[in-house]
């Protein structure tokens, strides 16, 4: 059975206003597998990512690119969980999105990872902007992707990002298609957020 949704508008339902590239975020698997993100708006995704703020200013972030038909792609989708597998190798990019959690003269960087989510999520929130789609993973075996890679101690592999363009959610199996379609689901504000008097 075919579902027919409008894959375009899965805009959030807002509790208050937000800016566009924030409300129309979501993470699709049905990306377009002929789709290219040029280099110059891959550029512009990762200067966001720089711009974001960190523990001291300390950057503690790193990148690995890898665009689809390179051996780094194949190599990082190899890495990949069974269900990430199945959709991930028609994105268009994958950037694996690594912490050094440990300064160059040893010393631990306990905010490193909160400092990588930040970067990311700038990241993201641009990859929007450009007209583009983003969808985040932890399904993979990182000790793989740190030695294919020939990371060192001080970094982890922490997640991925698949970046591309929207594709024909028909391609995907039957439980994909069903969680590409579900209706997107927040808790309300007021679980999670105490006002101090
Ligand atoms: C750190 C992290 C890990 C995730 N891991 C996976 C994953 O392995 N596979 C997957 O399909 N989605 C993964 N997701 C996507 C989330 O399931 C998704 O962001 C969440 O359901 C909210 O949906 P939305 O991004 O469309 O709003 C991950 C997201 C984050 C931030």
């Amino acid at each position: 059975m075919t579902l027919v949704t409008d894959l375009t508008s899965r805009k959030a339902a807002t509790e208050a206003p937000l800016i566009d590239p924030l409300a129309e975020r979501w993470s699709p698997r049905a990306f377009d597998p002929e789709a290219v993100v040029e280099s110059e708006q891959l550029r512009t995704i990762l200067e966001a990512a720089r711009w974001a703020p960190s523990a001291n200013n300390s950057q503690p972030w790193r990148f690995i690119v890898a665009r689809r038909g390179t051996a780094a792609f194949a190599s990082l989708h190899g890495a990949m969980a069974g269900f990430n597998k199945e959709w991930a190798d028609s994105a268009a990019v994958l950037i694996v999105n690594i912490a050094e959690t440990v300064d160059a003269e040893g010393r631990p960087r306990p905010w490193a990872r909160y400092d990588l989510g930040q970067a990311v999520a700038h990241l993201t929130v641009q990859a929007q902007h450009e007209g583009l789609h983003t969808h985040q993973m932890g399904g993979f075996d990182a000790q793989a992707i740190h030695e294919a890679f020939g990371l060192d101690e001080r970094h982890e592999v922490v997640s991925i990002t698949t970046i591309g363009a929207l594709g024909d959610v028909d391609r995907l199996s039957d439980v994909l298609r069903e969680r590409e379609v579900a209706p997107r689901q927040r808790k309300p504000l007021a679980d999670f957020v105490t006002v101090g008097e």
